[in-house]
């Protein structure tokens, strides 16, 4: 079973990660025959797969939900689950019950955005054996605080705020940290000082690895085309197609022929 070792090991040897985020399981059963390093159940879920406006929509019982379908799905491959909002802001026990349900969804290693306020519960966390992810820049459960899903950390004192606060996530014990929307030079310049690999979405090409969702990567949300998206394949206009092929072939009585029916 891939472990966060297998991440502290591809950095050491210069070999980018992949990770793509996975909700349900029958895109997990594709991802897990796939050479994709680790599967991310994001929060992002609550956008990507409820409809939500922002990621501050997902719950613990939302999260725990995708976390099952996702580990049954992908049983070869490492799964991060996201901490919904505030799950770890409340008393230590509450969010100690969160992370438990969690793990035992299947998870084998939680992500947790931010780092203010926060550096002691990820330390505990870490120390209880649970291998945690941060996740720094845009960190979209904040949207409301941070005016919107933009670009990060573009003063010098914001980008002297965010390496410290790597240092000190790494200091925590997480074992890799997502960069989300910050500067490409930043982003080099925590992977350059930092040993945990950095895992980037919109933050230029020098971060020990990548990540996209499922949904934009596969061209799925055709209103969804930032800078730093490359889509691999035309999912929305593909399965639109298939959609009305199947369409015109129902109404043209042309589905099911005779080889197609009992
Ligand atoms: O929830 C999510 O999908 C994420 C990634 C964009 C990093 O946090």
């Amino acid at each position: 079973m891939p472990s966060i070792k297998d991440f502290s090991r591809l950095k050491e040897e210069g070999r980018k990660i992949s990770m793509v985020t996975a909700y349900d399981y029958t895109s997990a059963c594709i991802l897990n025959n796939s050479p994709i390093d680790a599967l991310l159940v994001g929060d992002s879920a609550s956008m990507v797969m409820h409809g939500h406006p922002t990621t501050v929509h997902a719950t613990l019982e939302m999260m725990c939900w995708h976390t099952a379908a996702v580990s049954k799905g992908a049983p070869n491959k490492m799964v991060i689950a996201d901490m919904p909002f505030l799950a770890h802001r409340g008393n230590l026990n509450a969010t100690m019950q969160a992370v438990d349900m969690l793990m035992k969804s299947g998870a084998t290693a939680l992500k947790i955005e931010g780092a203010n306020g926060s550096l002691k519960t990820i330390a505990h966390i870490c120390e209880s054996g649970v291998p945690i992810m941060g996740h720094l820049g845009l960190t979209p459960q904040s949207v409301h605080h941070l005016g919107g899903h933009t670009l990060q950390a573009t003063t010098q004192s914001d980008a002297d705020a965010l390496l410290d606060n790597a240092h000190e996530l790494e200091k925590a014990g997480v074992f890799a940290l997502v960069l989300e929307m910050v500067p490409a030079d930043l982003a080099k310049k925590v992977t350059d000082e930092l040993s945990i690999p950095t895992i980037g979405i919109g933050a230029g090409p020098a971060t020990s690895g990548q990540v996209l969702v499922w949904q934009d990567l596969l061209g799925m949300n055709k209103d969804f085309s930032p800078r730093f998206l490359r889509t691999y394949l035309n999912g929305y206009s593909d399965i639109l197609n298939a959609l009305n092929k199947f369409d015109a072939d129902v109404k043209n009585r042309e589905f099911p022929n005779r080889e197609e029916s009992y």
